[in-house]
């Protein structure tokens, strides 16, 4: 299978070695991605070789990235593969948040499974498969706390060096101290996501690091797999919608890359309309796409959200997103903190349980269904981006009235659920337990 990189840019598209290690067109300045020349008679058998996988034991197969490696065929050597096992993760079926949307059902793809608790290990093992193909022995990015927990992890798994930038004092206690314990070089600075980005992005071929942002294709690559193991889950039958958060704007590229791809390979016949929603203080995509034709996209420069997985004000990769969007007829949606807030509680009483970020997903469907973009009895998927547990320290201060927004203003706590201080004296336990 011949796979090389090619600038996103379609009046560019100029072509570059898989091997090569770059991020960006040498011509254009543009995102790049991974592309193959597809030998579309064989995938007729695909879909029955990927469910036959799951009954094996080797690593390889028991990852839910690399079981589908026929759609990402990038890697020649699998040799060079480093897996924690990602992917494998729940499509779980949640009566109680549809009931909160208007919807006649709803299911979430939950990617706080994930060994590392995020959908970034989905493209980490592909980011960090490629570096070790291609000999690097340090790899580096800039996080708000996901992408540097997963890349540490991985790293580390393959022996090689990791160092990770953070806005200092705005990514979760829980995401910060899966860095240091998987022994990443950890450095923080006093600017925001964007700016670090950009700075990295300038040093790293003189710093002679490989760059593991969603700049980097190979971790597009394992990301596209969420939506082929959610189809594959779902037995092939495509759902109306796939609503997700959007950050730097990756992850709606993968997927939206891996729906596409699998359309044109003949697997599916129709595409789900991709929705992304952005946290209102930190929705620069949102605000392109909802302003008029001609409109130049403007950055956030001062992004503000207490969902700081997504407090990211120049996303990225907002041209891959926004070519994903118009492709499946999708929409992007905003949320305030209120309304993720409550999202979030919605669904850890649903018995599910994500970090702030991810709750937007549900904070959008609620909006969609509303202005009936969403009709009640859609068949729809929301991505939950991060496990429950990275952000305890917000869900605290959420269920003991103390949430405030960036900006101070103190958050309404509509199904709080507080501890109570109680005594110890058995007959007034049961007393109170009787009273209930
Ligand atoms: N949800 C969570 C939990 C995230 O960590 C992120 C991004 C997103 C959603 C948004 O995804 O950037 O692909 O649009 N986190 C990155 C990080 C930026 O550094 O961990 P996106």
């Amino acid at each position: 299978m011949n796979s090389y990189l090619v600038c996103f840019s379609p009046e560019c598209r100029t072509k570059y070695p898989i091997t090569e290690p770059i991020y960006e067109c040498k011509k254009c300045g543009s995102l790049l991605e991974a592309a193959y020349d597809w030998n579309a008679e064989k995938t007729a058998t695909w879909k029955q070789v990927w469910r036959e996988r799951r009954l094996d034991n080797s690593p390889l197969n028991q990852s839910g990235v690399w079981r589908y490696r026929e759609a990402l065929p990038f890697l020649p050597d699998t040799d060079h593969v480093v897996t924690l096992r990602e992917g494998n993760t729940p499509l779980l079926s949640a009566p109680h948040a549809a009931r909160y949307a208007g919807l006649d059902s709803l299911t979430f793809k939950h990617q706080g499974f994930n060994p590392t608790g995020s959908f970034k290990d989905n493209g980490m093992t592909c980011g960090v498969s490629q570096a070790v193909r291609l000999g690097k022995k340090r790899v580096a990015c800039v996080s708000t706390g996901n992408t540097s927990a997963s890349m540490a992890a991985y790293a580390s798994a393959a022996g090689l060096q990791a160092i990770i930038f953070l806005p200092h004092g705005n990514i979760s206690f829980g995401k910060l101290s899966q860095a240091l314990e998987y022994g990443a070089l950890t450095l923080q600075l006093e600017q925001n996501f964007d700016q670090i980005l950009a700075l990295v992005r300038r040093i790293a071929e003189a710093a002679d690091i490989y760059l593991l942002n969603s700049v980097n294709p190979f971790r597009i690559e394992g990301q596209k797999a969420i939506a082929i193991e959610m189809l594959d889950q779902l037995d092939w039958q495509v759902p109306d919608w796939v609503v997700m958060p959007g950050g730097n704007l990756g992850n709606s590229s993968a997927l939206g890359k891996g729906f596409l791809e699998l359309r044109n390979l003949g697997l599916i016949d129709r595409l789900p309309r991709i929705g992304v929603v952005q946290a209102i203080g930190s929705a620069p995509f949102y605000e392109y796409m909802s302003s008029p034709d001609g409109s130049a996209f403007r950055p956030v420069s001062s992004p503000e959200t207490l969902a700081t997985a997504i407090r990211i004000g120049d996303p990225v990769s907002w041209q891959k997103a926004m070519s994903v969007v118009r492709q499946t007829e999708g929409v992007v949606e905003s949320a305030t903190e209120q309304e993720i807030a409550d999202a979030k509680a919605v669904i850890g009483r649903a018995g599910i349980g994500c970090e702030p970020a991810s709750a937007a997903t549900l904070a959008g469907i609620c909006k969609l269904v509303r202005k009936g973009v969403i009709t009640r009895n859609a068949k729809v998927v929301g991505v939950l981006t991060g496990n429950l547990l990275k952000d305890p320290d917000y869900i605290y201060r959420y269920h003991t009235n103390t949430l405030k927004t960036p900006g101070g203003e103190l958050l309404q706590s509509n199904f709080a659920n507080q501890p109570k201080l109680v005594s110890s004296n058995p007959d007034e336990l049961i007393e109170l337990l009787r009273a209930l």
